[in-house]
């Protein structure tokens, strides 16, 4: 592999997180229990996936990655704000993630729902204000409605109405692949296509980014589908067997299992031609792919 994966994440995490820190107010500004519980959240041990790949896709689009960090970071106070939600006794009603109490538990229900609000609209705000500076108001605008678009009724919280709705449900291939392309899909999709705005990509271009992080979103959960039939705790940071547990629809439940990891290396074949195309030979996308479809199982 021509990019050393492990070091490039620690790498990005690291920055990642410093600008987190300087984005969120500080624990000790008012109200502090909200900013505790919103920052108890954000620093939880997350991969910070979204905001590395607006970067590396503003870099694979010819812009500046430095340009684009506070922009990237947006998508991580959304990703929280989302999995905080997701957490809920109304929704999963998830005690853990990634191997500690949710934010409903360590704090308490109505506060995990107003850290969450919190971390929506701030991510709003923080996708209005960088880049900084008057030459970039119109993408700072688009980028707004881009995400806006990804996160709304038709995008992620669309997706998580009809997971709750098909929880249970009779087996339905297209049902599910709809539920993961707005539910997981939809974000990762808003992340690759907003790298190559800020990097002044054409509409054209900018369509090729958003499908590569539509397609990474679909494998990303056709893998961890596969991962929590035949994962472990320490490999998951949660308890294998939940989705089935739970009655939901998963890839190994409408496909059976050789099947999915079938469909797991189509998928990953074709992202990885997709990642040559947009980044160039050996590129971090290409790694990604590989990370992503090679998570044991
Ligand atoms: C794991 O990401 C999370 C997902 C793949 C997202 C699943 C989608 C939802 C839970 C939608 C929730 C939406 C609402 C409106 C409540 P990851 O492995 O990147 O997590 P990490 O940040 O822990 O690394
Ligand atoms: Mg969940």
């Amino acid at each position: 592999m021509s990019v050393d994966l492990a070091a490039y994440l620690a790498a990005e995490r690291r920055t990642i997180d410093a600008a987190l820190d300087r984005l969120l107010p500080g624990e000790e500004v008012w109200p502090q229990r909200l900013h505790q519980a919103m920052r108890y959240a954000v620093f939880g041990g997350g991969k910070r996936l979204r905001p590395l790949l607006v970067r590396a896709c503003c870099q694979a689009a010819g812009g500046d990655p430095e340009l684009v960090l506070e922009a990237s970071c947006a998508l991580e106070l959304i990703h929280t704000y989302s999995l905080i939600h997701d957490d809920l006794p109304a929704l999963d009603n998830d005690t853990l993630r990634r191997g500690r109490a949710t934010v409903h538990v360590a704090f308490d229900e109505a506060l995990a729902i107003l850290a969450g609000d919190a971390l929506l609209t701030e991510g709003f705000a923080v996708l209005a204000r960088y880049p900084e500076g008057q030459r970039w108001a119109e993408r700072r605008a688009e980028a707004c409605r881009l995400v806006a678009q990804a996160v709304g009724s038709v995008g992620m919280v669309g997706g998580q109405v009809e997971d709750l709705e098909a929880t249970g449900a009779a087996p339905d291939a297209g049902r599910l692949e709809r539920i993961h392309r707005a539910k997981t899909g939809a974000l990762l999709g808003a992340a690759t296509e907003l790298g190559a705005l800020l990097a002044g990509a054409d509409a054209e271009v900018r369509a090729r980014f958003a499908r590569f992080g539509q397609e990474f979103g679909l494998l990303f959960q056709i893998a961890d589908d596969i991962l929590d039939v035949t994962g472990t705790a320490a490999e998951l940071g949660k308890s294998p067997g939940k989705d089935a547990a739970a009655g939901k629809l998963t890839y190994p439940l409408v496909h059976g299992l050789e099947e999915a990891r079938q469909k797991r290396e189509e998928l990953a074949a074709s992202l990885r031609g997709a990642a040559q195309a947009l980044e160039g030979e050996g590129g971090v996308l290409q790694a990604l792919v590989d990370y992503c479809a090679g998570r044991r199982g």
